[in-house]
């Protein structure tokens, strides 16, 4: 049977951990070859090598600072050099800072805003260059339940989410003539060891989060990682400018 990423070139940031991780790991089940782009290259070189044995395809992890334009440039560069192709993009680096806006710093904001926001502009900015040479492609942005509804505590955060989703439609509507589709995904709570950790210190118990989630748990990478896939491939054709919630239904 056709696996639903078979022979795509896809790459997907923030992959050493949590969702990207999760990511990686659904996509190689897909039959995808996977470049796998973070600052922390050292703790991809393991999993990566069992999961693309596992599956049978190719798995790269590469050192790339998504803040950084050049490093980006030239990444993407030998990507295409070496496939001839790139077909999906995954935007899932992202960092947060968890704070009321009394206490927000301005270093903290830019910084979100330049890994959240910026970065993932620049990065669909470059990518979309690659994709109209084969009149076609799929980027996925990871956004979040809190830019839809808005959080408290998570000001600075929810905003660059929030502006996630509206990147997300507008690059929609523009790449549409180049055959690009670009759509958000926006997590609920997942359980990835940076949100438990997060939880913990913010003093926030867990359980009291989960009765407001009405499929009565919390999500795992792997939610996240399902509609990812479904998004990138050719089953959602016809699927541009969505914003599709993974949050147990905790948001409607
Ligand atoms: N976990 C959740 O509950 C949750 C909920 C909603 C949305 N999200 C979003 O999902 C995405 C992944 O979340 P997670 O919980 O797995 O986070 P995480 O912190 O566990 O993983 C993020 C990864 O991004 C990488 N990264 C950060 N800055 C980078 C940069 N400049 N260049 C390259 N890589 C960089 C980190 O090294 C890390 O591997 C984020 O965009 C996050 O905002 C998470």
């Amino acid at each position: 049977m056709e696996k639903l990423l078979q022979n795509k070139v896809c790459i997907i940031t923030g992959a050493a951990q949590g969702i990207g991780k999760a990511i990686v790991e659904r996509f190689a089940e897909d039959g995808a070859i996977v470049y796998a782009f973070d600052r922390q290259l050292g703790a991809m070189d393991e999993w990566t090598k069992l999961i693309s044995e596992k599956f049978e395809t190719k798995i790269v992890p590469m050192y790339c600072d998504i803040t950084d334009g050049l490093i980006v440039k030239d990444a993407l560069r030998s990507i295409y050099k070496q496939e001839g192709h790139i077909d999906v993009l995954v935007n899932n680096a992202g960092v947060v800072f968890n704070r009321r806006i009394g206490m927000i710093m301005r270093e903290e904001t830019e910084l979100m805003f330049r890994v959240n926001v910026i970065a993932m502009l620049e990065l669909i900015q470059l990518v979309s260059r690659f994709m109209a040479r084969i009149k076609g492609g799929a980027i996925v942005n990871i956004a979040s339940v809190t830019g839809v509804l808005g959080s408290p505590g998570q000001v600075a955060y929810s905003a660059t989410k929030g502006a996630v989703i509206t990147l997300t439609k507008s690059a929609a509507k523009e790449l549409a003539m180049q055959g690009i589709r670009v759509n958000a995904v926006a997590p609920g709570v997942v359980k990835t060891e940076r949100f438990l950790e997060l939880y913990e210190t913010a003093g926030e118990k867990i359980d009291e989060r989960i009765k407001k989630i009405a499929l009565g748990r919390l999500g795992e990478p792997r939610d996240v990682a399902n509609a990812c896939a479904f998004l990138a491939s050719d089953r959602a054709a016809y699927i541009s400018g969505q914003v599709l919630s993974v949050d147990g239904c905790a948001s409607i």
